[in-house]
């Protein structure tokens, strides 16, 4: 097909780009990778990262051609159980946003439903829209958002909500809106306020870890922190994870953060013992053992 735009014919065609490689070798998709590499898994936020990136430099590309460019809403829901990883992504994505130009300061105003609901009329408008002039350049994250929901029609929660809405809409581009909270939960909170789904085009869903996850990101925690952990006591971790997922039906399970908690034990284990010992090798000093486990 042909298409004349100010009298320069061009021709429009689909080219087949190879999904990880452009032309000179380099994925495009490298900067991702890095700010990323932190994490363990996480495919379908790599995936919509991949998306805004791609959006964004095309816009750049569209601007500098004298094109139509159009700005797209960046608020997100994150739903999932805990130590999945929700807040930490919310941290990691509020100074990527900064790289790209998005954001200008890139500080994340972490809070609940205390912050925004006040007791008496009035209150709570005013509380929300101070919290969202503080998230102003950055991030504004809610956790366990449905309890804005839970009180029903005269709650003043549901003022909270109206006022994110309205703020969302004046102050677009401006600040980034991230609602977090359980699965279950928060498709309650979306399907009583049926407004809401629309305005957030971003859904992640954080799944649960599985066992073989759940090991990797411990291995990942112990050599960031310059530690190693002996054959025998990966084999202790593996089999104490194994047994709190098994429990997990029962019982709440904290995923990564569970694992994160045993980890700082054992190393706090680690500590005593080699006092103890008074063995302060390198090598003594970088394993966690069993008996630390
Ligand atoms: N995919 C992952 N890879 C590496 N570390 C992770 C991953 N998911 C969670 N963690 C770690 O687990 C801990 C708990 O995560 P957090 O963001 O507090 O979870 P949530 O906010 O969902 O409760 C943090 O130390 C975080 O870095
Ligand atoms: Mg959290």
């Amino acid at each position: 097909m042909v298409m004349r735009t100010n009298q320069i014919n061009i021709v429009l065609h689909d080219t087949h780009l190879n999904q990880a490689e452009s032309e000179n070798g380099v994925d495009p998709f490298e900067s991702i990778n890095q700010v990323m590499h932190g994490f363990i898994g996480m495919d379908n936020l790599r995936e919509k990262m991949k998306e805004i990136y791609a959006h964004i430099e095309i816009n750049k590309r569209r601007k500098e051609a004298g094109l139509k460019t159009e700005q797209q809403s960046l608020h997100m829901l994150f739903k999932g159980n805990p130590g999945t990883g929700k807040t930490t992504v919310a941290r990691t994505l509020a100074k990527w946003f900064v790289d790209l130009n998005i954001l200008e300061k890139g500080h994340i105003i972490e809070a609940d439903r205390t912050d925004l609901v006040g007791e008496y009329i009035g209150q709570t408008a005013h509380k929300t829209r101070s919290l969202i002039h503080r998230a102003l350049g950055g991030v504004l994250f809610i956790d366990e958002a449905y309890a804005l929901a839970y009180g029903g029609d005269k709650d003043f929660g549901k003022e909270a909500i109206n006022t994110l809405v309205k703020q969302m809409e004046d102050h677009h581009q401006s600040f980034i809106l991230i609602l977090a909270g359980y699965p279950e939960e928060m498709k309650f909170f979306l399907r009583s306020n049926p407004g809401l789904v629309s305005r957030f085009p971003f859904i992640l869903d954080f799944e649960d870890y599985q066992l073989s996850e759940l090991m990797e990101i411990a291995k990942k925690m112990v050599k960031d922190r310059d530690y190693h952990l002996t054959e025998k006591a990966e084999l202790k971790l593996r089999r104490l994870i194994e047994r709190e997922l098994h429990r997990y039906t029962t019982h709440p399970f904290s995923n990564a953060r569970f694992v994160r908690n045993i980890i700082e034990e054992a190393i706090r284990k680690q500590s005593i013992r080699l006092v103890k010992e008074r063995v302060y090798e390198l090598n003594k000093l970088i394993l966690l053992t069993s008996d630390d486990i």
